[in-house]
């Protein structure tokens, strides 16, 4: 367990300060303060504790667990400059070639990536969501920025708040609409939120400094744009698996933001079920349902 003492004599053996610190593992220089001010364990959330680990681990720090003689920390041995890690880093592979038939798979992939709004009930073997989680933080990010947080919701009084939220929020939607085109909003199915065995928050930290802010000063929202892309390619990695993602956005941020207990730093991007689907199509239910139709992409396309 991470304590304050633990930070600070960490910072003293890689001789940084609490900007350096801040710098290295984009948590603010406030909350670094706020938690170095107060003896005993981190009193933070789980992702926080984790960025102040890994920057001065990375640094060479070694968190040292208690076992018996108390918890420490030290500088790992450096050998000619390089940590031992470094020291055997394998060559970098060769780059896949992608052939024909990997392109048609693809693009099948496209094609068949749905929003998915009714699940089967058997909950997803373990792991899958941390592994698509981990597909997901491949995806791109303004400056290196890696600004997503996921929130994994099991608690069920959790979830509950969320699809009360929903059921209001879509019905004040509902209400929005008149005559023909609200009979056909009634119709529709939004949400899998009561069967879907899993539920995923996608969050941004606003307030990190990792990338250094690169990419950000005329367009913040790149921050933002950057958890979009990454919880794109996370869709596509669901159905490469046969898991189902729907995307829930008839919802107040603020409410699912009080209702998951995340810092006051955190932006909500998407609330997302998971599970198996309970049917497969090529086409976007909105499309079935005469919501909307698909544009062709040549009238999508101006030239200049
Ligand atoms: C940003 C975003 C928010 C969305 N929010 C919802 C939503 O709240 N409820 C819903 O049923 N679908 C939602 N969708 C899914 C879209 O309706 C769906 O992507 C679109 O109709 C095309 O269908 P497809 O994803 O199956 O191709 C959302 C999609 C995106 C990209």
């Amino acid at each position: 367990m991470l304590t304050s003492e633990l930070v600070k004599a960490a910072r003293g053996l890689v001789r940084w300060d609490q900007v350096d610190l801040a710098r290295e593992s984009g948590v603010s220089i406030a909350t670094i303060k706020r938690l170095e001010a107060k003896p005993g364990p981190l009193g933070a959330h789980g992702p926080t504790i984790a960025a102040l680990q890994a920057a001065l681990e990375s640094a060479g720090v070694q968190f040292i667990p208690e076992n018996g003689g108390g918890a420490g920390v030290r500088l790992a041995k450096r050998d000619g400059g390089l940590t031992q890690e470094e020291g055997m880093a394998d060559p970098p592979p060769a780059p896949p070639a992608f052939d024909d038939a990997f392109r048609a798979q693809l693009h099948e992939l496209f094609v068949w990536r749905r929003d998915v709004r009714r699940f089967r009930s058997e909950p997803l073997p373990g792991g899958v969501i941390e592994a698509l989680i981990e597909e997901a933080c491949l995806g791109p990010s303004v400056g290196l920025s890696q600004p997503w947080r996921f929130v994994i919701v099991d608690e069920s009084a959790r979830r509950a708040a969320v699809t009360a939220n929903f059921r209001r929020s879509n019905l004040e939607a509902l209400q929005a609409y008149d005559g023909e085109r609200r009979t056909r909003y009634a119709r529709l199915k939004l949400a899998g939120l009561e069967e879907a065995p899993s539920h995923l928050a996608v969050f941004v930290d606003e307030a990190t400094e990792i990338g250094h802010r690169l990419g950000r000063r005329t367009m913040p929202e790149m921050l933002r744009y950057s958890a979009v892309v990454a919880i794109a390619q996370m869709w596509l990695a669901a159905r490469a698996r046969g898991v189902g993602m729907g995307w829930v956005s008839i919802i107040e941020p603020a409410a699912v933001a009080e209702a998951l207990n995340v810092p006051s730093d955190w932006a909500l991007i998407g609330y997302f079920c998971l599970g198996f689907p309970a049917e497969l199509c090529a086409e976007p239910e909105l499309a079935r349902e005469g919501w909307e139709r698909r544009l062709s992409p040549d009238a999508l396309i101006v030239r200049r």
